[in-house]
């Protein structure tokens, strides 16, 4: 064979990190490449096992960050793309780069960003990124106090990665006491959010309230180049009109209107680039995708919520189904640090998902339940799947957010009547899900 021939063969081995509907929007996308010739998803989801051009790796957990580095080097794997925080902030990065294995996500140092929100808003203080004002405390009496002083409406974060549930944005003074209390116990006995406190114990960040709609900017970035990826917005809370227990997300589509060419700019001349250039300067150089929810104020202004060190889900999915360019170059590139002179082309079509949740969710929801109906998928149409499980006895529920029914169409409308036929489609007992993903854009 010519060694052309050779560079034509694909060739590349990819590992998927990860089981949610974002890593099977990873896995679905990457199996696309002329490169690839087989995409692994350690552990996996039933949707990446049922799927024929994926291999579930169910014995190696997402944050088992050894024995993934250990697979990936006795495999030959050419590309590791991580899905979810806890392997970044358990510092999967640094140990793949030790042994040479090609990986994009940011370091465990890196991944800061997200994983501890003192860091977070310290760093944005320090490099004049916009954000809300704020505080940060390990005494109660001293959160108390300072709520007591801002007054309500306020915002209290939990210093730790909490799955989306260490953030409450009290409306009443009563509300942000109680949440101080518990997100700083005073007895020892643990905390009830299920947050993983970082070095140093409890602590709490409380800031101001902002006004505005939200949007997730997300960006690939290899260290030094930035591409943006198209433009979304999700939906967290988990009943119709916003209303309701906050949630990882409930829906997204892209692109989203409320970033218009003006918001597009200032995120990323006012946000992105300041903190890229600032991590770099602070000696901690940022790889991989860095997500920054966005708080669009009624003046304009653009101010940053959160960053997250990784993609959205369930953004992913409607962002991945619009993008014809190919992933695995793309991702292996930024791995390289060799990103610059890099364009993502984009489907003009809009894509929307909606989330199909367990009965339950987002406090206690059920597992085990039987799906009974699963649509055909098509060119137009995916459901991606997330909390699901192959056994024995078919395909049943393992998780909160059990799918993500997501559609491309010409139009918002058109990509939303989709998402929902698909939606429609799929059957398993106490199943939940918003009807009014992309109400923002659409104003219905
Ligand atoms: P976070 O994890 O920091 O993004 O917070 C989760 C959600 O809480 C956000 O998506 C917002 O809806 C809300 N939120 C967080 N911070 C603020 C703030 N300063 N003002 C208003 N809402 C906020
Ligand atoms: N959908 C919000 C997130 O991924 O954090």
């Amino acid at each position: 064979m010519s060694q052309h021939a050779v560079n034509q063969s694909p060739s590349l081995q990819v590992l998927v990190v990860g089981n949610g509907g974002r890593e099977h929007a990873f896995a679905w996308k990457l199996r696309q490449s002329p490169l690839v010739a087989q995409v692994y998803v350690a552990p996996g989801n039933g949707g990446t096992d049922r799927d024929a051009g994926l291999v579930n790796l169910p014995h190696l957990a997402a944050t088992d960050v050894v024995g993934l580095r250990q697979w990936a080097q006795a495999n030959g794997i050419g590309l590791t793309v991580v899905g979810p925080e806890a392997p970044l902030a358990a510092g999967l990065v640094d140990e793949f780069r030790a042994h040479g294995l090609p990986v994009f996500g940011p370091t465990q140092a890196a991944a800061q960003l997200e994983s501890s929100k003192a860091f977070s808003k310290a760093f944005m203080q320090r490099h004049g990124i916009p954000t809300a004002a704020y505080d940060t405390f390990t005494d109660a009496a001293l959160a108390h106090a300072y709520i007591d002083r801002m007054g309500a409406p306020i915002v209290v974060k939990a210093d730790g990665l909490a799955a989306g549930k260490g953030v409450v944005v009290a409306m009443t003074l009563a509300e942000a006491h109680e949440a101080v209390d518990f997100m700083l116990p005073k007895d020892e006995s643990g905390n009830h959010f299920g947050v993983q406190h970082n070095a140093g114990g409890a602590r709490v960040v409380i800031e101001e309230f902002l006004q505005g709609e939200e949007a997730s900017f997300i960006v690939v970035c290899d260290g030094h180049t930035v591409l943006p990826l198209a433009t979304s917005q999700d939906h967290k809370r988990l009943l119709d009109g916003d209303q309701g227990p906050n949630t990882g997300g409930m829906g997204a589509y892209s692109p989203a209107p409320v970033v218009t060419p003006a918001v597009h700019d200032k995120a990323m001349r006012e946000i992105i680039l300041p903190t890229i250039a600032g991590m770099a300067a602070d000696g901690i150089p940022y790889t991989g995708f860095l997500y920054a929810g966005l708080m669009i104020t009624p003046s304009g202004a653009v101010k940053t919520l959160e960053f997250n060190c990784r993609m959205g889900d369930p953004e992913t999915q409607p962002i991945l189904m619009r993008l014809q360019s190919d992933l695995a170059a793309v991702l292996l590139a930024a791995a390289r640090q060799s990103l610059a002179g890099t364009e993502l082309l984009w489907d003009e079509r809009c894509a929307l998902g909606v989330v199909l949740a367990a009965a339950g969710y987002p406090l206690q929801p059920r597992k085990g339940d039987a799906i009974t109906a699963l649509p055909t998928d098509s060119a137009e149409g995916v459901v991606f799947h997330a909390g699901t499980q192959a056994t024995p006895a078919g395909l049943v529920t393992s998780g909160g957010r059990v799918m993500c029914a997501t559609a491309l169409g010409d139009g918002l409308e058109e990509a939303r009547a989709r998402a929902y036929a698909l939606a429609e489609g799929v059957a398993f007992a106490g199943a939940q899900f918003r009807r009014d993903i992309g109400h923002r854009a659409l104003g219905h």
